[in-house]
């Protein structure tokens, strides 16, 4: 008897295992299907572990800085950076030596700052990371390298800014939360396009509550990237994009969106669909450049996400066929109307913007954007407060028109007076780990994917997405 029901429990645990890991998970990818559901690993936190949300760290007046990766985008954070009070260059480092020469000679040097150390070859950013005179470690390599990184430099008792997307997996992605919770350090992604002249207003304009409750929200990275592909040092995006698919590149597009919807800030992406379709240009690029005969990343992605509030949010991602440059970046909401591209325009109910900032309210209507002149008083009187105090700067420094320099200002702003800073590490974590849930969900035909809670339960303890302030 005792053996009878030993052999029906042993049979129905391995039902439940069999019925998890079916239905296409036959790659030994790292999630389950339950109930319908792709659900990815959600590991408890460990004892002595605590959460960083809202981390504030003490002052750091003068925040010295280490630069790994000085590639296209590196050496140019560090002339950007260069024009920030209060910042101390201490060492660069990249694979190359003669690119950290060039950096050297061209910002530092140039401009008559203290020469830096320099350090090079596949492990020379562990020196750099070893070192006692570095508080903010800020990273612009190809993204296999971000994670490995991001979280030395954290054991090593610096602060981290990485590039996007900050993680290439889910796992890699609970990496960068852990550590950061155990070394209480600063792990911000990079997002730039979250400070962009349009979204930061329509941010603020949302937070006003113009466009009453957002519903459902746009974003992407549509950019052909055909005559950047040979410029990635040792072909790595290329090289990525053939392995793997899903939306590899998400976070310009979500970046900015979540803010609005204040992901883990009172609503959470609870999950997602996606699909694709063939790779054509993709694999002929690859053919052409590599001799691949497949490629995994699909030319068109696109992602549905429902939120916990209900609310949706589409991102697409295509970096191979002729398109205009475009990131989507669309609000609705119940009162109000807010898109991006092809063409900046909102609209607005009438009895929503003050006669103060627009006195003639007969052109309104809500069948169109309103006319370009209340268009332009809108974006004047809604400026969000950060882009006010910096603008002017920011475009003579520049960086995609100001906003990577914004993104800089304040990430050292945030340092340098003991502030939580704009993006955490749940942040970086949620919006990378769009590349592995996507791949799962194309993967299954579709299958909805569960969002990991990076927070582990805390993502309604922050009420609105605010910027921090002294
Ligand atoms: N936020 C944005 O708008 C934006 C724009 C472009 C690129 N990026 C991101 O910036 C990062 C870098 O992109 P990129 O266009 O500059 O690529 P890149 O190929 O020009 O630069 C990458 C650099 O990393 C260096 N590197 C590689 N391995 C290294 C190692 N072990 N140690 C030190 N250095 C190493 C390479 O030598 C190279 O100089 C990527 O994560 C990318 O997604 C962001």
């Amino acid at each position: 008897m005792m053996k009878r029901h030993l052999f029906i429990v042993l049979a129905l645990v391995l039902s439940v295992f069999i019925s998890s890991c079916s239905n296409g998970d036959k790659s030994g990818k790292n999630y389950v299907i339950k109930d319908n559901m792709i659900v990815f690993p959600e590991p408890e936190r460990v004892e002595g572990q605590k959460s960083v949300l809202q981390l504030a760290v003490d002052p750091i007046p003068v925040v010295r800085m280490g630069f790994i990766g000085l590639g296209m985008r590196g050496a140019d954070a560090v002339n950007r950076i260069s024009n920030i009070e209060g910042v101390e260059f201490k060492a660069l480092c990249d694979l190359l030596p003669e690119r950290v020469e060039s950096v050297q000679n061209w910002v530092i040097k140039g401009k008559g700052l203290p020469e830096c150390a320099e350090y090079s070859g596949e492990e020379g950013w562990k020196e750099l990371c070893e070192r006692d005179d570095i508080d903010l470690v800020y990273i612009c390599t190809d993204w296999v390298n971000h994670v490995p990184m991001a979280v030395y430099a954290m054991q090593h008792g610096k602060h981290v800014a990485v590039e996007v997307p900050a993680a290439t997996s889910v796992e890699e992605c609970w990496q960068l939360v852990d550590v950061a919770e155990q070394t209480q350090r600063h792990c911000m992604m990079l997002e730039n396009c979250c400070y962009d002249f349009f979204e930061l207003t329509c941010l603020n304009m949302a937070q006003q509550g113009l466009f009453g409750e957002v519903i459902h929200a746009q974003g992407a990275y549509i950019h052909n990237l055909e005559p950047f592909w040979a410029y990635y040092q040792g072909n790595w995006r290329l090289d990525f994009n053939q392995k793997y698919a899903g939306d590899v590149y998400a976070t310009h597009g979500l970046g900015p969106v979540c803010q609005v919807l204040d992901i883990h800030r009172g609503d959470k992406m609870n999950y997602l669909v996606s699909l694709s379709t063939p790779s054509i240009n993709g694999l002929k690029i690859a053919e052409e450049t590599m001799g691949s005969e497949t490629f995994a990343n699909g030319d068109m992605t696109s992602t549905l996400i429902k939120t916990n509030r209900g609310k949706t949010i589409l991102i697409q991602h295509n970096v191979y066929t002729p398109r205009p440059y475009d990131r989507l970046y669309q609000l609705t909401g119940t009162e109000g109307f807010a898109n991006k591209y092809p063409v900046e325009g909102f609209t607005l109910k009438e009895e929503n913007i003050p006669s103060d900032i627009v006195p003639d309210h007969e052109d309104l209507n809500s069948h169109g954007f309103v006319p370009s002149h209340i268009k332009d008083s809108l974006m004047v009187a809604y400026k969000h407060p950060i882009a006010k105090d910096i603008e002017e700067k920011a475009k003579k420094v520049g960086g995609h028109g100001g906003m990577d320099f914004i993104m800089d200002y304040r990430l050292i702003y945030c340092l340098q007076n003991g502030l939580p800073l704009d993006q955490d590490v749940y942040d970086a974590a949620e919006w990378s780990c769009l590349g592995e849930l996507t791949a799962a969900s194309i993967a299954n035909n579709g299958l909805p994917v569960k969002f990991p809670d990076f927070t582990r339960g805390d993502w309604n303890k922050v009420k609105g997405y605010k910027h921090a302030v002294k």
